[in-house]
């Protein structure tokens, strides 16, 4: 059978470095190949040494190939980190024709020009997410191309990140004789992957609590209208567990994935007399220092308050745009985090909206882990050749995406 197109994925991440290899065959997408790896030389999703990361991403890629039988060029690569935030802008530019008609090369323009604003000498506008365009004082236009007039405005988010790191990502791929596809920021690799366009017109939130980090994506009529990486994540709570028990981190992490939760069992009166003995119930370990002794309690008691303090960081960026209680949509849950037990009903309690936990769409066999969702959106993002957004943000975000592999090209030795 001849061999279709392959889409290879690179999802950098602070606990596991993800690769995800698809093909296209008679119209669907199947995965050739996934492979993955403990991480070295990431610090709270960023990439601090890239030697450790290439050396990694190297390995990955040559199991793939094997078990692939296929050569993989080429990646889209995610960028995470709580130094990726976003920032209002706007540009104006007079319509170029005689005839007043708004050209593709009227928007490149407009666009270009929502970048000049001032930001750190060491950062620099990756992405630039248009919210919508004003033609002559005539707001909410969406495509502006074709339309007739003077004055052409974009309102746009700009997507900024602290540049030495960029420098550091990319260099570990391309160090990995790999050329760079695109790359992409974590929080919209995730929602490509899980949101459907109706939660994106609607209103939602997404929540990706991976090993360190948390980010948070917000989307409304269809556009992304803010995005905030919090440097806090799991392994934190893994952590507050070590401390709490006195025990190693291994044994804390193995302990927090069999035993924990983050909320009591409320269940009804009658069964909540046998809750409550067992989550009293003594569970003992052994691990290489002594014999833990904890209940189901003791741990919740751990868990629940780290949990909150990252929904707590949720609720507060949702109040600063104005959306607290006012998503339709509501949150969907994704990264290891989101597997903790009873994460959902913390979630809906303290954030007061519907709350769901992300299910990878179109790519069979991913859909019940969480924390496949940036993976599964990097290779999706160009796989997707339908999607209402790629007429809109991806276009433009494709656009940069080919700037950049020029560029990275250039580097490649
Ligand atoms: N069943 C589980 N219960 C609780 N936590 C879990 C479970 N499975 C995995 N995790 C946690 O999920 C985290 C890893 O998630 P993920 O792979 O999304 O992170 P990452 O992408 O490597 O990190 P980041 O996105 O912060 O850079 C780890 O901290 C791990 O302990
Ligand atoms: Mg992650």
């Amino acid at each position: 059978m001849a061999k279709g197109q392959i889409i290879a994925g690179l999802d950098i991440g602070t606990n596991t470095i993800k690769l995800l290899v698809i093909q296209k065959r008679n119209k669907e997408w199947e995965v050739l190949s996934y492979q993955e790896s403990s991480s070295f030389g990431l610090r709270k999703g960023s990439v601090v040494n890239v030697e450790e990361v290439s050396k990694i991403v190297q390995s990955l890629i040559l199991e793939a190939e094997r078990s692939s039988s296929r050569k993989i060029n080429s990646v889209f690569v995610n960028i995470g980190g709580s130094h990726i935030y976003t920032t209002p802008s706007d540009g104006i530019i007079s319509v170029s024709r005689a005839n007043q008609i708004i050209s593709q090369e009227d928007i490149d323009r407009v666009l270009q020009a929502t970048r000049a604003i001032n930001i750190p000498q060491n950062e620099e506008v990756l992405d630039v997410f248009p919210k919508e365009f004003v033609i002559d004082d005539q707001k909410g236009i969406k495509q502006p191309l074709g339309l007739r007039g003077i004055r052409l405005e974009a309102k746009v988010l700009l997507l900024c990140v602290f540049s030495p790191y960029f420098i550091n990502l990319t260099q570990s791929v391309l160090n990995s004789k790999l050329h760079i596809d695109d790359v992409i920021p974590s929080p919209l690799a995730v929602s490509e992957a899980v949101l459907s366009p109706q939660q994106k017109e609607l209103g939602v939130a997404l929540v990706d609590i991976g090993a360190s980090t948390t980010s948070l994506a917000v989307f409304e009529e269809g556009n992304l209208i803010h995005l905030a990486v919090f440097p806090i994540g799991s392994a934190n709570i893994t952590n507050d567990i070590a401390i709490g028990l006195k025990t190693e981190i291994s044994t804390a992490e193995n302990i927090k994935k069999q035993y924990g939760s983050c909320m009591i069992q409320k269940t009804e009166k009658v069964k909540k007399e046998d809750k409550l003995i067992s989550e009293k119930k003594k569970i003992e370990i052994t691990d290489n220092i002594s014999t833990l002794s904890f209940t189901k309690k003791d741990l919740v008691n751990i868990i629940e308050p780290r949990v909150s303090e990252i929904f707590d960081l949720v609720s507060k960026e949702l109040k600063k745009l104005g959306k607290q209680e006012l998503l339709p949509c509501g949150i969907v849950l994704t990264g290891g985090g989101a597997k903790i037990t009873k994460i959902k009903d913390l979630a809906k309690e303290q954030l007061k909206l519907p709350v769901q936990i992300g299910k990878v769409k179109n790519i069979l066999g991913l859909e019940d882990d969480p924390s496949l969702a940036t993976v599964a959106g990097l290779v999706l993002n160009s796989a997707d050749e339908n999607s209402v957004e790629r007429e809109g943000v991806g276009k433009i975000a494709g656009k940069l995406g080919s700037m950049l592999k020029k560029w990275f090209r250039a580097f490649v030795p």
